[in-house]
C-alpha cells in the first residue's frame, strides 16, 4: 500500500464505560449496581479495590472533556450507569440528577464538535433487578428494553450512535460460569447461556422500540458490541484444527452475531455441540441452550451496523481437559494457543497480532453480509511500573490502524470508525487498576486524579490529525 488512506467522514473516538471511570457510586441518589455489591465482597477484586471513586469523572468530568478535546477524537464513547438513571432499575423512579449529569455530557462534547456513542449496558446492571433473578430472569429483557427507551426519548435528540448491550459474552461467561465479574456466579453450563439468551431478547426488543418509535425523528443507529479475539487453526492442513477454530468462533461471535446478522437463531455448530454433551452427560431438562419461541421479539436484522470489540488471537486445536464436565468448556472443546512469535504485552491474555484484526474485518465482511464495522474497543495495557513513553503501545495503535486501513483499502470492508480503549486509565474489573489501558494515565494516589497524557496518546491525536485535516473539525 503507497499511502494510507481512510474516508473523511471515518470516526475516531476512545471509549470508557460507567463503572470504570465515574465513582460517585452512591452520589446524588444513584442505585448500587452488580459492580458496586460484587467489588464490596472479601476477594473479588485484585487488591480488595473498587470502582467506589475511580477516576471520579462523576465530578471530574471536565478533566475527560479536556483529555477528548487534546486528542482531537471526532467521536467519544461513554457507557450510562443504569442504576444513576433508575435507582431501582425500573423506569417508576427517575434521579433526575443522573440524567442532568449525563445531559451535561452529551452537551459539552457536543459543543465542542465531538459525537457521543452512548453504551447503555457496559456490565453494571442494577442490583434491585439481581435480586430479582438478573439476567436469568426473562423479564430482565423487557425491563431492560423500558430503560432503553427511557434512554432514546431522554437523550436520543442528542445521541445518534447506541450500542444496546457491551460485550454479552463477557458478561455471560465471565459473570456467570466462571465468577470472575459480577454477579460472580459459577454455574458452569447453564447459566451463561441462559443470560446470553436473555440479553438478545433485550438487545431486540430495544432495537425494535428505537425502530418504530424514535427512529423516525431521532434517525440514529443501534446496535450491540459483540467481543472477538480472531482465531485460525493450529494446523491448517489438519481437519480437526480447521473445524476447532470454525466452533470456536461460532461460540463466541458466533453466539450474538449468528442470530443478529444470518439466521435469527443460534449457530448449528452450537447447538449441535451442546446438545451433542448434554446427551453424552445424560443432562435432563430443557435444552442448556434455550430456544426462542414466538413470543419473542425477531432477532434477526436487529443492528443498524457491526459493532466490534477486538483485542487479540488465537489458534485453535480440539481438545479440552473437562471432557466430562457439564461446561462451557466441554461444550466448545477448543484448545486455544498462543502462536510463539506473538509477543504477550501488558495483561497475560494479550498478544499483539494487528494482522488479526484485518483478518477478523474480512471475515465479518464475508460471514454477515457486508456491514458497516465500527471497531468499539480495541487496545493494549500495561502493567507493572509506570511508562509513560510507551513505545510499544506506540507501535501497536500504529501497526493496527494500518491494519484498519488494508481491511478498507484492499478488502473493501466498511470500517467506520475506531474506537481506542481507553481515553484513560480506570478501573479494570477484576484487575483493579493493577491493568492501564488508558491513552491518558491517571494517578490514583493524587487527590486531584491527575491525567497525563502517554506517548501513545500523544500518538494517537497525529494519527487523528492527519486523517482529519481535510475535515471541518
Ligand atoms: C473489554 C471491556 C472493557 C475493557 C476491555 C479491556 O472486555 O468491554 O470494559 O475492560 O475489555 O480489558
Amino acid at each position: 500500500m503507497s499511502e494510507i488512506i481512510f474516508p473523511p467522514d471515518f470516526a475516531w473516538g476512545a471509549g470508557t464505560a460507567a463503572y470504570q471511570i465515574e465513582g460517585g457510586w452512591q452520589a446524588d441518589g444513584k442505585g448500587p449496581s452488580i459492580w458496586d455489591t460484587f467489588c464490596h465482597e472479601e476477594g473479588r477484586v485484585f487488591g480488595e479495590q473498587n470502582g467506589d471513586v475511580a477516576c471520579n469523572s462523576y465530578e471530574l468530568w471536565e478533566k475527560d472533556l479536556e483529555c477528548i478535546q487534546q486528542l482531537g477524537l471526532t467521536h467519544y464513547r461513554l457507557s450510562f450507569s443504569w442504576a444513576r438513571l433508575l435507582p431501582h432499575g425500573t423506569t417508576q423512579h427517575v434521579n433526575q440528577k443522573g440524567v442532568q449529569y449525563y445531559n451535561k455530557v452529551i452537551d459539552d462534547l457536543l459543543a465542542c464538535n465531538v459525537s457521543p456513542m452512548v453504551t447503555l449496558y457496559h456490565f453494571d446492571l442494577p442490583q434491585a433487578l439481581q435480586d430479582q433473578g438478573g439476567w436469568k430472569s426473562p423479564s430482565t429483557a423487557g425491563l431492560f428494553d423500558s430503560y432503553a427507551r427511557f434512554c432514546f426519548q431522554t437523550f436520543g435528540d442528542r445521541v445518534k450512535l447506541w450500542i444496546t448491550i457491551n460485550e454479552p459474552y463477557v458478561c455471560a461467561k465471565l459473570g456467570n460460569e466462571d465468577g470472575i465479574h459480577a454477579p460472580g456466579l459459577r454455574e458452569k453450563g447453564t447459566a451463561a447461556y441462559l443470560v446470553g439468551h436473555n440479553m438478545l431478547r433485550g438487545h431486540a426488543m430495544a432495537w425494535h422500540s428505537y425502530d418504530s418509535l424514535y427512529r423516525p425523528q431521532q434517525k440514529g443507529a443501534v446496535s450491540l458490541a459483540i467481543n472477538s479475539d480472531w482465531i485460525e487453526p493450529l494446523d491448517p492442513g489438519r481437519e480437526a484444527d480447521v473445524a476447532a477454530a470454525e466452533r470456536d468462533l461460532a461460540f463466541t461471535l458466533g453466539w450474538f452475531a449468528w442470530p443478529v446478522f444470518v439466521t435469527g437463531d443460534y449457530p448449528e455448530i452450537m447447538r449441535s455441540a451442546i446438545d451433542a454433551q448434554s446427551a453424552k452427560l445424560k443432562h435432563s431438562g430443557e435444552s442448556r441452550l434455550p430456544r426462542f419461541s414466538e413470543d419473542d421479539p425477531t432477532i434477526l436484522g436487529t443492528a443498524d451496523f457491526f459493532a466490534l470489540n477486538h483485542y487479540t488471537s488465537r489458534k485453535a486445536t480440539a481438545g479440552g481437559d473437562c471432557e466430562e464436565t457439564l461446561c462451557m468448556k466441554s461444550d466448545r472443546n477448543v484448545e486455544e494457543v498462543v502462536d510463539s512469535s506473538w509477543p504477550i504485552c501488558g495483561v497475560s491474555w494479550l498478544a499483539v497480532v494487528p494482522s488479526g484484526l484485518r483478518k477478523l474485518l474480512k471475515y465479518i465482511k464475508d460471514t454477515f453480509h457486508n456491514p458497516a464495522v465500527y471497531i468499539t474497543e480495541n487496545g493494549f495495557s500495561q502493567v507493572g511500573p509506570l511508562q509513560i513513553e510507551d513505545v510499544h503501545r506506540c507501535q501497536f495503535y500504529k501497526d493496527t490502524i494500518l491494519e484498519v486501513a488494508k481491511a478498507i483499502e484492499e478488502d473493501g470492508v466498511d470500517v467506520r470508525g475506531y474506537f481506542a480503549w481507553s481515553l484513560m486509565d480506570n478501573f479494570e474489573w477484576a484487575d483493579g487498576f493493577s491493568v492501564r489501558f488508558g491513552l491518558f494515565h491517571v494517578d490514583f494516589s493524587d487527590a486531584e486524579l491527575s491525567r497525563t497524557v502517554y506517548r501513545s496518546g500523544k500518538e494517537y491525536a497525529k494519527i487523528i490529525a492527519k486523517y482529519t485535516s481535510g475535515q471541518s473539525k
